[in-house]
């Protein structure tokens, strides 16, 4: 026990640990208050009390690819498929600002549905109110992500899923983990702000395998890393699995903070699905940035990675009064900024 702690102490001091380092912390379980403390601290120390909102827009459920774990996958014929015209994007761009959010996350399923300069008008008009632009559409060619970035898209989000090779390729059938990357650093390259993460409790993933995604954040100096556990869909390949559990999701994103001290985290809404209140649990444990659904009606609903995903009923008008009041339940306030990535180092 001692050992792990003096492992908490070197991360909360040197932000760096080995891979050793790491799998002993995820492998124990008697210092899990030391280290969500210690994430606490420094979430603190180097990002602040603010809590940034990004307002999340579900613009899209149509899908080319197949990931295993995943209600949107082409196969899942259960869908009802949606896709918003560019307007109606837009609009619900336009609430969002109303609603007071400075950045809006434009996510989909990856697809051709929109052509690339249906999407450079989306972006165009979307950042011509003034709201930061975070994208998450999937893997594009390096071209397709400078047109983007070049109208105005500030952010992306791209999550590796995982870096166990063998895991990776068995459950993303007809795509590979050296692709992944290469959208990353091409989207670092291209001066976006990267966001990355990975799912915790995947089949067969393993500690060292997570340990290995922390390293890659940290080696690929992601700005921004979304993690949460793996939950089963019934209507996909991995159905009867056991799924993530909560707990270790939050220790693998506590040790992330840890070890990119000045990245922006946020408590994800899967958190939240298997611990009512996980979202809190996560703003505590280091994380520092909530995406509030404002995706309207029916479209919730229809874009369903999972079961029991949160805030399917509510409107965003609830979602953004509900979350400001859980943040300031804990003494935490919203912040009126972009958020963007500031380097502490
Ligand atoms: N299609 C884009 C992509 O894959 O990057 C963006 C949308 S995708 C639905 C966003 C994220 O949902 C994925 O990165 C994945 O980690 C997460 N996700 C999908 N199915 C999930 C499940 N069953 N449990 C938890 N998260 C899931
Ligand atoms: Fe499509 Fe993204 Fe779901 Fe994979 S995770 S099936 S790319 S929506
Ligand atoms: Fe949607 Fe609380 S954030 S109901």
């Amino acid at each position: 026990m001692s050992k792990v702690l003096d492992i908490i102490k070197k991360a909360q001091s040197t932000h760096c640990l080995t891979k050793e380092e790491i799998v002993e912390l995820l492998n124990c379980n008697e210092c899990d208050q030391e280290l969500f403390m210690a994430a606490d601290r420094v979430r603190s120390q180097f990002v602040g009390d603010q809590v940034h909102l990004r307002g999340l827009i579900e613009f899209s459920n149509i899908c080319q690819q197949n990931c295993c774990y995943c209600g949107l996958r082409r196969d899942n014929v259960k869908v009802k498929r949606y896709k918003l015209l560019p307007n109606a994007i837009i609009e619900l761009a336009k609430k969002a600002k109303d609603y007071d959010y400075k950045t809006v996350v434009l996510q989909s399923g990856e697809s051709q549905s929109y052509t690339v300069t249906e999407m450079e008008h989306i972006i165009r008009s979307i950042k011509a109110l003034g709201l930061a632009i975070t994208l998450s559409l999937g893997e594009k060619s390096k071209e397709e992500y400078q047109k983007y970035r070049e109208a105005g898209a500030d952010r992306y989000l791209l999550r590796i899923e995982t870096t166990d090779e063998k895991v990776y390729e068995s459950l993303h059938p007809g795509m590979s983990l050296t692709n992944r990357m290469r959208c990353l650093v091409d989207l670092k390259n291209l001066g976006y702000e990267v966001g990355t993460g990975c799912l915790v409790g995947l089949p067969n993933q393993t500690m060292e395998s997570l340990a290995g995604d922390i390293l890659f954040f940290k080696s690929l100096d992601a700005d921004m890393i979304g993690l949460g556990p793996f939950i089963p869909n019934e209507d996909t390949p991995l159905a009867q699995e056991a799924g993530g559990n909560f707990t270790l999701s939050i220790k693998v994103m506590a040790i992330t903070r840890l070890l990119l001290p000045d990245a922006n985290i946020p408590a994800t809404t899967a958190m939240e699905t298997l611990n009512k209140n996980g979202r809190m649990i996560a703003l505590q444990s280091g994380a520092n940035v909530v995406m509030p659904n404002v995706t309207e009606g029916e479209y919730r609903e229809m874009y369903m990675l999972y079961p029991g995903k949160i805030c399917i009923n509510d409107t965003p008008k609830h979602c953004r009064g509900c979350i400001t009041g859980k943040i300031q339940g804990i003494g935490r306030q919203v912040s009126t900024e972009y958020g963007y990535r500031r380097r502490k180092k």
